[in-house]
């Protein structure tokens, strides 16, 4: 057994997901991975011969797509923040999809990448989610509308408005909202006869933690709804999910490097896992992970934990309420569920000396 910890990725379970998700959504909807949420090559590899597309955010990551032979026609240049160098690098791969917020970007993209299929990225106003963007992302409906006339004007192949409702969003009429802010755009361009390809309805779909989440099926119902409701007949979707696809594919392995009672009395466990090689998403709590131990079973109470470094931001919890067993004590083996994505890959460089979060592709994880 590896030294832990590490990641264990069931790609099983990411093609069980991926099939459940294709069941769910309207015929022809189209599935883009998001590859950010676990850029691992099996699992690039296996939704590839499922039929998926790709959102990367890099050229990093069109780099790794098309090393694993994935047809640059089936990746989308998603980030709206890239440098020209960047949009000419991804044309010159052979990239012809890509995504934006801007005016600037827009006429960079047109300069660097012509003749490409533009998405543009709008706020919509969907309710929070538990990982949200703010408003780092997207443009007014308005600018959107004006942007994409831009587009056609600019030699750019139209591919429509884009939404995403933020990660981890818990409320399935976020969905509704923001495809009917898109059918208002995608009726506007059709008034100037600009034909819309397709409607992307972003990511965000959430899976359950220690709370439980709405099911893909529910958050596939509202999209489809929405979009009967809401958008002409001829117009297709695409779904960008990460986290759905992966998340519940994954469990952390990990172990207690010690227990402390702190002067104030709270119990303080420390896991050789923290916020720095693995565990970014509990930053703010947003995140409320699932724990196992061997010693399940045994009388439980609340425990603040936290990760091996030096750092005092090293902490995953100490507002939420942790109940652990009272007999956890150093080198107990402790399991972190569905902790497949936005784990490994936020763990990419050694802060404190603590390598980055290795990952095993295999077996059947826990529920
Ligand atoms: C552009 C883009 N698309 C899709 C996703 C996937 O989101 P999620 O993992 O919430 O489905 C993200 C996540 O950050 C994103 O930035």
């Amino acid at each position: 057994m590896p030294e832990s910890p590490y990641l264990v990725i069931d790609p099983e379970r990411v093609r069980a997901n991926y099939r459940t998700l294709d069941a769910a959504v309207t015929v022809g909807t189209r599935i883009r991975y998001a590859v950010k949420a676990a850029p691992v090559a099996e699992l690039i590899t296996l939704l590839a011969a499922e039929g998926a597309e790709f959102d990367v955010a890099s050229i990093g990551e069109i780099d790794q797509c098309l090393g694993l032979g994935v047809a640059p026609e089936r990746l989308c240049y998603g980030n709206p923040i890239k440098k020209s160098a960047h949009i000419a690098r991804a044309f010159a791969l052979g990239v012809r999809r890509y995504a934006f917020d801007t005016e600037d970007d827009l006429d960079r993209i047109a300069e660097f990448a012509p003749g490409s299929e533009v998405e543009c990225r709008f706020l919509s106003s969907a309710p929070q989610s538990r990982t949200p963007f703010g408003t780092k992302f997207g443009c007014a409906p308005a600018e959107a509308l004006r942007l994409l006339v831009r587009a056609r004007d600019l030699g750019l192949e139209v591919g429509g408005p884009y939404f995403h409702v933020g990660s981890q969003q818990l409320d399935p009429a976020a969905w509704r909202i923001g495809i009917e802010q898109a059918g208002e755009i995608v009726k506007a361009l059709a008034d100037k006869n600009i034909a819309v390809g397709a409607v992307n309805v972003g990511g965000g779909l959430p899976i359950s933690y220690a709370d439980a989440a709405p099911e893909l099926d529910a958050i596939a119902a509202a999209i489809s709804g929405a979009a009967a409701e809401f958008l002409p007949a001829a117009t297709g979707l695409i779904v960008e999910p990460g986290r759905a696809l992966v998340g519940n594919a994954g469990t952390v392995h990990a172990e207690v490097v010690g227990v402390r009672f702190a002067p104030d009395g709270r119990r303080w466990v420390y896991l050789d896992i923290g916020r720095y090689n693995g565990m970014a998403e509990t930053e703010n709590e947003y995140i409320a992970y699932r724990f196992v131990t061997d010693r399940d079973g045994d009388p439980v109470s609340e425990a603040v934990v936290a990760g091996p470094t030096c750092d005092g931001d090293d902490v995953l919890y100490q507002r939420t309420k942790v109940l652990l067993p009272t007999t956890l004590r150093a080198g107990d083996r402790i399991q972190i569920l569905h902790t497949g994505a936005y784990t490994a890959s936020y763990s990419s460089v050694s802060f404190n000396g603590f390598p980055p979060l290795t990952v095993h592709v295999s077996g059947a994880e826990r529920e």
